[in-house]
Order: C-alpha cells, then sequence, then structure tokens
C-alpha cells in the first residue's frame, strides 16, 4: 500500500520509562501527544514494588500531562524476590496495575533490586496465572560469562521456555526482542506469549553505535544485534501477526551520562516514534498493517479496548524538523536520530 494519508485508532506504547521529577516533566509531553497509552517501567529509583508507589507515580505522571492532551499511564509493578503472591494478587485488585515487570538482577538500569534466581519468584508468578496478571520479561541473561551478543538467545533457552513449561498459563510479554531467534520462538509459541518491538531496533544494527567511533546515543539494552535480526524484526513488526506490538522503550538519559567512561543505556524516541515506525512501515509497503502493530494488537493482548479516537498520519513535502536535544531543568537528552528524513506529520485532531 502507497499512500500520503492514513487514520487510525490512536496508537498506544507498550513499553516506556518517564523517570520522575524534572525528567519526567520535560518527556511526558512527548508521549502524550502521541499516545493514549502507555505501559510504565517501574525502574526509577527507588523502583515501583509496591501498590501504593505505582499510586503515586501514577498521579505524578497524570500532572505532567498538559491539559489539552488524553493521555492514561498504564502502571506496573517491579518484581523482587521479595515480592509476595499475597501482595501482588491484593495489588493487582486495583485495576491500576497492569502488570509485573521482571528484570533479571544487573541487566540494565536500575535493575539491582531484580530477580537473581528466577525459582524463588515461581509462588508469585503462578499467582500471576492464576488472576491473569502479564509477566513483562527482559528477556536476557546476566551471566558476566555470556557473550552479550547471547543473552538474549540464552534467556530464551535457560528462563522463558522452562518457565513456560512450568506454568504454561502464565501471559508474558518478552519485551523489545532483538533476534530472530526470539521473533521465531514467539512466532511459534501459543496466544499466551507475545513481543514488543522499538522503534530503534528496527531502524539500527550494531554498526550504529560501534562502527566508525562509539556512538552513545545508539547504545541501549538489550544491544542492537547483526543486520539479519534487524531485517527479522521488521518482517514481524510489519507482518500485522498479533503477537507483536510497539513498545517504544523510550529511555531517556541525561547527555552527561551516556557521553561518559560508563555511559547508561538507553536510547530517547518517545518525541518522534510515531514517525520513525510510520516510515518503517512505508519502506517495507505495509502501511496497512501499522494500526494492528501501534493502535490494535497492544490493547488485544492486554484485553483492553482500542483506543476510540483517531490519530491522522500525512505526508508532507519537507522532512519534519524535531530537535537534536531536549532540554530539562538537569541537563540536555539527545533525540534518537534515525538517520533518515520523516515526512510522516501526525495529527491528533481527527474529527470522530
Ligand atoms: O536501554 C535500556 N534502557 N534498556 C533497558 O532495559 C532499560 C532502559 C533504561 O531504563 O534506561
Ligand atoms: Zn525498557
Amino acid at each position: 500500500m502507497s499512500a500520503t494519508e492514513i487514520v487510525i485508532r490512536r496508537p498506544d506504547d507498550w513499553h516506556l520509562h518517564l523517570r520522575d521529577a524534572s525528567m519526567m516533566a520535560a518527556v511526558v509531553p512527548f508521549s502524550s501527544a502521541d499516545f493514549g497509552r502507555a505501559i510504565i517501567m517501574p525502574n526509577t529509583l527507588p523502583p515501583v514494588t509496591t501498590l501504593n508507589q505505582a499510586i503515586k507515580y501514577r498521579e505524578d505522571i497524570k500532572k505532567a500531562v498538559p491539559g489539552e492532551h488524553s493521555f492514561e499511564p498504564l502502571m506496573t509493578l517491579y518484581l523482587t524476590e521479595m515480592s509476595t503472591p499475597e501482595d501482588i494478587g491484593s495489588a493487582a485488585q486495583n485495576g491500576i496495575i497492569k502488570a509485573v515487570k521482571l528484570y533479571p538482577a544487573g541487566a540494565t538500569t536500575n535493575s539491582e533490586s531484580g530477580v537473581k534466581d528466577w525459582q524463588k519468584v515461581l509462588p508469585v508468578l503462578e499467582e500471576m496465572a492464576k488472576i491473569g496478571l502479564p509477566l513483562l520479561v527482559h528477556g536476557e541473561v546476566t551471566d558476566a560469562d555470556v557473550d552479550i551478543f547471547d543473552r538474549e538467545e540464552l534467556f530464551i533457552d535457560t528462563v522463558l521456555s522452562p518457565l513456560r513449561q512450568k506454568i504454561p498459563e502464565l501471559r508474558i510479554v518478552m519485551e523489545h526482542v532483538t533476534t530472530d531467534t526470539g521473533v521465531n520462538y514467539v512466532m511459534s509459541s501459543d496466544s499466551n506469549l507475545a513481543a514488543t518491538i522499538t522503534a530503534h531496533h528496527l531502524i539500527i544494527n550494531r554498526n550504529a553505535y560501534l562502527a566508525g567511533g562509539i556512538k552513545p546515543h545508539y547504545y541501549c539494552l538489550p544491544v542492537a544485534k547483526r543486520e539479519k535480526h534487524r531485517l527479522a524484526l521488521r518482517k514481524a513488526a510489519t507482518s500485522g501477526d498479533a503477537k507483536f506490538f510497539f513498545g517504544s522503550d523510550s529511555a531517556p538519559h541525561l547527555d552527561g551520562l551516556k557521553e561518559c567512561d560508563c555511559g547508561c543505556a538507553g536510547i530517547f524516541t518517545s518525541i518522534n516514534a510515531l514517525g520513525c515506525i510510520t516510515t518503517v512501515f512505508e519502506q517495507e509497503g505495509k502501511l496497512e498493517n501499522l494500526e494492528k502493530f501501534v493502535s490494535l494488537n497492544g490493547p488485544e493482548f492486554y484485553g483492553l479496548p482500542a483506543n476510540s479516537s483517531k490519530t491522522r498520519l500525512y505526508k508532507t513535502s519537507r522532512p519534519i524538523r524535531f530537535p537534536e536535544k531536549i532540554q530539562t531543568s538537569g541537563g540536555t537528552v539527545t533525540v534518537f536520530n534515525p538517520l533518515f528524513a520523516i515526512y510522516w506529520q501526525v495529527d491528533n485532531r481527527v474529527e470522530e
């Protein structure tokens, strides 16, 4: 399909980092401009481990949403080895908790309180399977002797597969899948397993941060892999397959914390993610499946209705200019540069 205008249900972002304080104030308006809802990651400092923390965090996020935007934060809890089935079960009774996030300890930003031994959290996972609360996994093993490019595959073999055999009823999202192995595994599994895909993993491969000099603003976790993996992700995302939906993993860090001896992982995309994704679908000749990926497949997995409002995307004659950096009161944050021009303008003021 080639088109210059496309109207879709308002998109959602099924994996988003909003941080807190001044960073939150600076980044929330970009997400709430283009997305109706977002699954909010709980890896703040301290992490969001209790219902009360989630309620407070949600209120703070809502306060940062500009009055003219409509945006619903969908909250998650951070799973630790101290989490109990009773706590998670009773938290889930409050409708604001939509999922629980499993970070293997040491896998990424603020994952120190994460899970070292997944057998220890089995009682919580069994309770979640019982009440239908999805588990969101950061699918990488963290053993220091495992090559960083093999971490996703090993996670599937040593954690995800055995876990799914043990608790087949547990609904699981493999967050930010990055390999052809991951894509094939999700495709060949039953409907209790789905995956989110980011905009940046559809656009960059490992050359982006390693070739021609170290480029910290293309460094994220899981790291972008070889070209064949990027192509597999593009095929899955644009296929319309209900198991794949958009999760930006937009993860802002101050530039000073990325441009240093031990830079943080994370790419800030919420400002241009929808334009990037639409361009990818256009490049693949699959604009007819865009709505499934960004607006329909996610709510279907979570058992929520799709947004009733609509978004119009139309092609402009000149490339849309996004800032290279945004300002926060703590410093600047670099915006993802897809290295191609974006001509797709987002118009949220569509008549019902
Ligand atoms: O690149 C990443 N940044 N990957 C993650 O899993 C976490 C995120 C963050 O919070 O900075
Ligand atoms: Zn993330």
